[in-house]
């Protein structure tokens, strides 16, 4: 590796079977092709530029628009607005100046697509596809940017921007197949997403048709990008299983160029694979149509566990007890994540839960209750008032819409996190032989003194209906076992260098990612919110499914047109860094 990076760096780009054009190469395609790829798309070809570029001196600088850059720059929603914006980079090639001029003294494109086809149609996506192909230039596929391992960046690369592809959203009381032949066990009414929809746009909809639909807890996230062909868990997974087994039917531009209509009749392993196992790499999807659900009132939990005098080691007993208890809690109709972080001050847990109770009886809802009461209130009252505080409160909602409607989702402000995950199963977390405390200090343990950047968040998103295995899946067969989503973000602080950046990312792999690892062996973790640097990814991303996946892709994927870092398929290429964070995308047998 380090011998062909110095290779490359002399121009000697030979030594692989291939490279894919960039900026920087003589074969990079001419500004009359870019045009006449412009016209094809009807003038929805930008020219990309980062967008942080006016608060760097030289042409386009304005202090002004730096500062409006600045103080919108850790929204997600802001960020999802531009062709390149990204939620959570891995590498920040042009930071708002003033924020982190410590590590990144330049501004430049980086990992970033340099031209964007901000696609309304099928012929839009279609041609873009051709036009990477003809050419040799690296192609990536984009919604919201919200990608963690930046599966929807690349270098020197075009992008294929769905965000504006708007075709609606759409309301069936009963689905009915494309190409009617096609059974299907589903009774229940279906909504199609016709585009760059997020979850809130779908919420919205489906509240007002009195159903639920299974998005994210996050209402940001694209709804049929990533997270869908991804697996995609949210606050009613727990009740009817996680999006991609939601899906009925996909529309699917292929690699080919050609719109097809995937289902579980036709192109029945390219919906499989759509649904579970990760975006980006098999096609482009425009639409999915997806199960909706009858809504049910909601019975919701809400704690607080505030350490008090400088208890923090009490409420992380406290979280510990209570995490060995989240297979029960799950098991009686629990769902929701936890937190727990010092980012206040003071160590706090705190949880919103949800119960999705059957019906408005009075059964339903004291039995949901004294579970909760009997499985983790009992247990912390005790101490409550000396070594910490407990604030408790139930509320019940008619339906799961006012439910969703009552709760903050802001995700707090990105400092660029890090994250790793692990699924455990319920045996894992009741084991006596487990020391959970122990674990939640060692994933809570400061890399550098003083950095509280951090936050353990225990999503109970699984359990329930995602146990059972759906026919036509493709995600991590873990899902079925697991109970628990265990996860450990972590953030450098705003002025860290390159190398503190690295301390950070290297603790995170070897112990913190270890430590979950070692506790539970042989689970793996979900593909969306997982640590980019596991050497195991396949593995734990995948679980089994990972070479039946990979030879979906080269069916309908042959020339690798769709490539992207840490998915499936991507064997044979690589990105030739020469020790810097990205570089051109190169064949390498
Ligand atoms: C703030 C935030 C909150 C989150 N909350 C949740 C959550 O509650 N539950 C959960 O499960 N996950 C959550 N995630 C993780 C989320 O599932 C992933 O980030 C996911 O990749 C986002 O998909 P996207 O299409 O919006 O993002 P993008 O970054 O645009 O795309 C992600 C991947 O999908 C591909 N892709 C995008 N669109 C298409 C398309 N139309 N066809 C084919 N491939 C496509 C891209 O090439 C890339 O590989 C969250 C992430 C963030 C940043
Ligand atoms: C593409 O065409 C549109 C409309 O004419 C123009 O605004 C845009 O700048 C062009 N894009 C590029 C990359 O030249
Ligand atoms: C950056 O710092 C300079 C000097 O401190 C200040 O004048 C300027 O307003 C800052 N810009 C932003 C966008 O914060
Ligand atoms: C960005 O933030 C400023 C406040 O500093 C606000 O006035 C402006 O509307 C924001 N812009 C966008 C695009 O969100
Ligand atoms: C489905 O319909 C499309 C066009 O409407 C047709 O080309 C295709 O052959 C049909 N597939 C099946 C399995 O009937
Ligand atoms: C319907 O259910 C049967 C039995 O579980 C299964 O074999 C079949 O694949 C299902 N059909 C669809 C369209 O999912
Ligand atoms: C309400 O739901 C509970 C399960 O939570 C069930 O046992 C009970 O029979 C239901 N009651 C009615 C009236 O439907
Ligand atoms: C814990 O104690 C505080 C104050 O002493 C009280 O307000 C609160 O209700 C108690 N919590 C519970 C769950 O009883
Ligand atoms: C449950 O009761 C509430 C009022 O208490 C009512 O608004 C709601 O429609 C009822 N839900 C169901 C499913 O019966
Ligand atoms: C579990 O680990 C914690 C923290 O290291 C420790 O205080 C406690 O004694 C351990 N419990 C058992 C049962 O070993």
């Amino acid at each position: 590796m380090h011998l062909k990076s110095l290779l490359l760096l002399a121009g000697a780009q030979s030594v692989f079977a291939k490279c894919k054009c960039t900026p920087t190469d003589d074969c990079w395609p001419s500004v009359d092709s870019w045009n006449a790829l412009n016209s094809t798309v009807n003038g929805k070809l930008a020219h990309n530029k980062p967008i942080a570029r006016p608060c760097y001196h030289g042409p386009g600088y304005s202090a002004e628009l730096c500062q409006s850059i600045s103080s919108n720059w850790t929204s997600n929603v802001y960020q999802a607005t531009f062709p390149i914006g990204y939620s959570y980079p891995l590498v920040e090639s042009c930071p708002p100046v003033n924020a982190t001029l410590a590590g990144y003294p330049q501004c430049d494109l980086g990992n970033y697509p340099v031209y964007t086809v901000k696609a309304t149609t099928a012929a839009d996506v279609a041609a873009g596809i051709k036009f990477a192909n003809d050419h040799n230039v690296r192609l990536v596929i984009k919604n919201t940017g919200h990608d963690i391992s930046q599966r929807s960046q690349g270098y020197g690369s075009l992008s294929i921007w769905i965000k504006s592809v708007k075709d609606g959203l759409h309301f069936h009381d009963r689905f009915v197949p494309s190409n009617g032949s096609c059974p299907s066990n589903w009774t229940g009414s279906a909504i199609t997403v016709g585009g760059g929809y997020v979850w809130q746009d779908v919420y919205d909809f489906a509240g007002e048709h009195g159903v639920i639909a299974v998005g994210g807890a996050d209402p940001t996230v694209g709804a049929i990008g990533g997270f869908m062909q991804g697996g995609g868990h949210g606050p009613a997974s727990h009740f009817f299983g996680l999006a991609a087994d939601q899906v009925l039917e996909y529309k699917v531009v292929l690699a080919s160029g050609k719109l097809v209509t995937a289902n579980a009749c036709q192109y029945a392993d390219l919906f499989t694979a759509l649904r579970g196992g990760g975006g980006g790499t098999y096609g482009v999807v425009l639409s999915a149509t997806i199960k909706a659900h009858p809504t049910r009132p909601v019975l919701g939990h809400s704690l607080d566990i505030v350490a008090l005098n400088g208890n923090d080691a009490a409420v992380l007993e406290a979280t510990g007890k209570i995490m060995s208890k989240l297979g029960a809690l799950s098991d009686a109709g629990y769902s929701g994540t936890a937190i727990l972080t010092p980012v206040s001050g003071p160590l706090v847990y705190t949880h919103p839960f949800l119960n999705l109770l059957e019906n408005n009886s009075t059964e339903a809802l004291e039995s949901a209750k004294d579970a909760m009461n009997r499985l983790v209130l009992d247990d912390l009252l005790p101490q409550n008032g000396t070594s910490y505080l407990v604030l408790s409160s139930f509320a019940t909602y008619p339906t799961f819409h006012a439910y969703y409607a009552s709760q903050h989702h802001t995700t707090p402000g990105s400092n660029r996190p890090i994250m790793a995950s692990r699924f455990f199963d319920k045996q894992t977390l009741e084991s006596p032989k487990n020391n959970l405390t122990s674990l939640l200090e060692t994933v809570t343990k400061e890399t550098v003194p003083n950095s509280p950047l951090w936050a353990t968040l225990f999503n109970i998103v699984t359990g329930g209906k995602v146990l059972q295995p759906a026919p036509h899946t493709s995600m991590n067969p873990a899902w079925r076992k697991a109970h628990l989503l265990f996860q450990q973000i972590d953030a450098w602080p705003e002025n860290a260098g390159t190398e503190e950046i690295q301390l950070f990312r290297d603790e995170l792999t070897n112990t913190k990612l270890k430590a979950m690892k070692d506790m539970a062996p042989g689970m793996g973790t979900y593909l969306n919110e997982a640590d980019p640097y596991d050497p195991d990814w396949r593995q734990d991303w995948f679980g089994d499914r990972y070479n039946w996946l990979a030879l979906v892709k080269k069916k309908y994927d042959p020339d690798n047109v769709f490539w992207c870092w840490r998915c499936v398929g991507n064997e044979g290429w690589e990105e030739v860094t020469g020790g810097a964070w990205f570089g051109p995308l190169c064949e390498t047998r």
